[in-house]
């Protein structure tokens, strides 16, 4: 294990719950410090370059469009195994198969609308991390 960064997006639909404060306090019980937030309206080509991996499914162009429609928090966290730690506050992406106690198993309305993006693996870190804070 070792000291990580990992790139977490509060989404449109976490912002208008207004559960930012729920969801920054799950990750500080957890042990991640918040290194670096902003909130930013992103626009479409911030949204399309992000999501580029996804450009050939089938829910590219609604995804865009729920990422656009209001503001996000985007942020760094930074602590032990972070981008792991991160994935099981989050949960699984499709709410209906999310752990109890998760952020998407306890706010999540869809698998498109689920609150929270976190990356993946170390170089979606690097790669997305880089993306918004250079
Ligand atoms: P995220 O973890 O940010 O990564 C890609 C996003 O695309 C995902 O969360 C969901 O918001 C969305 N997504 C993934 N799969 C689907 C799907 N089958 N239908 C609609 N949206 C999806």
């Amino acid at each position: 294990m070792s000291i990580e960064r990992t790139l977490s997006i509060i989404k449109p639909d976490g912002v208008r719950k207004k559960i930012i404060g729920e969801i920054n306090k799950r990750f500080e019980d957890a042990g991640l410090a918040i290194v670096n937030a902003k909130m930013m309206q992103l626009s479409k080509s911030d949204a399309e370059g992000f999501y580029a991996i996804h450009k050939d499914r089938s829910f590219f162009n609604d995804l865009v469009a729920y990422m656009t429609s209001g503001l996000v928090m985007v942020q760094i966290l930074e602590g032990e195994n972070a981008i792991q730690l991160n994935r099981r506050i989050m949960g699984a992406t499709n709410p209906a198969e999310a752990a109890d106690g998760t952020i998407r198993s306890d706010f999540a309305s869809s698998i498109e609308e689920n609150v929270v993006h976190g990356s993946d693996g170390p170089e979606t870190a690097k790669a997305e991390i880089e993306y918004f804070f250079g």
